[in-house]
């Protein structure tokens, strides 16, 4: 792998969790590889007091949570590259403070990376343009926006405008890492690099598809930024309409920054999101143990604030007239699982004597767990007699190749340091998603009514099945190949 460029990574909000869990091995891990450049800087920039020893403690101790095989050796030739700056996110002061650092240690590439909550992002990037810090000249300034971006589509317009008054978008990289899981990169291998599957891969053949994102975890101590943010905006609004339009966009004419993002675009406003009949808005209640949403720390006793929701998407072009697109997900729903399902229609006419019931063909991308593609289909069970069974063709990521797959997060980084954005959003993309789930939250704001509740650790409200049997259908269990 080619190594990334001399660089200065600035961190906003060193001492939080994203810190903790994902940027530090992340940039570890990248390190260990010998892909990052070995003068690479890493600063920490937050309010609270501390300094350079105290922060390559507690990322050490981080490490140790969080990478497996974690080497003392590997960690030191690091450590001592990580530095302090104390600072405010809304006063020029730190910033300054910043700049001189970075000249210090004579850094003329710099990557600022806002791992603080969203009320920040303009402080930042205000600061950083008052203390010279957006210019790109003698080297590159690069800022990564992580999400949400914005509440609604009017506050990311506003957000938009308030970043590029400072930033050129070239300049910006907005997070989404379900874009770098390796399922969602092979799912464009599977439809561009292989000719079997694009003439199939449209409303003559495909019934429909469904997008799942189960998580067994409930609110995690955030139970104030999920009053705000509900399963809508947390997910829908960015990981699951992102893999939606990796599943339905046109074949780019080549895999870069801008034709990739120019087809999602076009996806995206070709799309849109049925009525609350069409959807089903749950949140979890005590049970298995747990506690349910409305008793957990930060949130409102009497909170209609959706944990989970099913709702249905049309895209309205050629290729997808008539298919529709299931989305679910939600908290507290027993396993940890993403997928990916595509439902082909029945064949036109079947020469056996099988019964009516015989099922369709079905396509599933599996992101976690058993991460691969499995195609499941009918088969002559061995006999005198013509009998179906269903059978399976799998493919399992860890039994074919011998490297585990990268961190979203380290592909992610990686990507800003070399400057390749093919796998973050642009303005007017993340614009366009806002466009997409505003109205179903605004209905879903103005009806009075109560979420349908389920307990916490089952797959969810029987209502999203309900859903679905409406139209004939019925949800993929997720999982396995099978
Ligand atoms: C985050 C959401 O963006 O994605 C979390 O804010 C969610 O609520 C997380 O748990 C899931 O990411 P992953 O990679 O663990 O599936």
């Amino acid at each position: 792998m080619e190594q990334a460029p001399k660089s200065a990574f600035v961190i906003f909000g060193v001492t939080g969790d994203l810190t903790a869990r994902k940027l530090m091995p992340a940039l570890y891990q990248l390190h260990v590889e010998g892909v990052l450049h070995p003068e690479t800087s890493i600063v920490g920039y937050a309010r609270s007091q501390n300094d350079d020893t105290a922060l390559r403690e507690s990322m050490k101790k981080a490490l140790k949570t969080y990478v497996k095989g974690f080497n003392v050796k590997a960690w030191e030739s690091l450590a001592k590259r990580i530095t302090y700056i104390q600072g405010t996110y809304d006063d020029v002061k730190g910033f300054k403070e910043l700049a001189k650092h970075l000249e210090d240690l004579k850094q003329e590439n710099r990557i600022f990376y806002t791992s603080t909550p969203p009320a920040t992002y303009t402080g930042i990037v205000k600061g950083l343009a008052e203390a010279g810090l957006a210019r790109s000249e003698g080297g590159f300034s690069r800022v990564v926006i992580e999400k949400p971006f914005g509440i609604d589509l009017e506050t990311a317009k506003d957000l938009n405008i308030q970043v590029l008054e400072h930033f050129a978008e070239d300049q910006v990289y907005r997070i989404d890492h379900y874009l770098a899981k390796e399922t969602a990169q092979n799912l464009s291998a599977l439809r561009f690099a292989n000719t079997l599957f694009e003439p199939i891969w449209n409303n003559k053949y495909i019934d429909h598809v469904q997008v799942t994102m189960t998580e067994p975890m409930g609110v995690e101590g955030r139970g104030s930024f999920y009053e705000e943010a509900g399963v809508i905006r947390d997910v829908f609004q960015n990981h699951l309409l992102q893999l939606l339009a990796l599943v339905a966009m046109e074949p780019p004419s080549r895999y870069d920054a801008k034709s990739v993002r120019d087809e999602k675009v076009k996806v995206f406003s070709a799309m849109e999101c049925l009525d609350l009949n069409h959807a089903v808005m749950g949140q979890y209640v005590a049970g298995n143990g747990m506690k349910g949403y409305r008793d957990e720390e930060g949130v409102n006793p009497r909170s209609r604030q959706a944990t989970y929701a099913a709702a249905t998407f049309k895209i309205n072009n050629w290729r997808w007239a008539d298919v529709p697109f299931y989305m679910r997900s939600g908290k507290r729903l027993g396993d940890k699982a993403s997928e990916i399902v595509l439902r082909f229609k029945k064949p036109p006419h079947i020469p056996f004597d099988v019964p009516n019931s015989m099922i369709s063909d079905r396509l599933v991308f599996r992101l976690v767990p058993n991460e691969g593609i499995s195609f499941r289909f009918n088969a002559k069970e061995p006999g005198q007699h013509f009998k179906m069974d269903r059978v399976s063709m799998n493919f399992y990521y860890d039994k074919e190749f011998d490297r585990p797959a990268p961190d979203a997060y380290e592909t992610l980084i990686l990507d800003v340091m070399q400057g390749d954005a093919t796998l973050f959003m642009r303005a007017d993309e993340v614009e366009a998603q806002w466009r997409i789930v505003d109205p179903l939250l605004e209905q879903w704001e103005k009806s009075k009514k109560d979420p349908a509740f389920y307990s916490a650790g089952t797959p969810g409200p029987s209502q999203a099945d309900e859903m679905l049997e409406r139209a004939g259908r019925y949800w993929h269990k997720p999982g396995n190949g099978k």
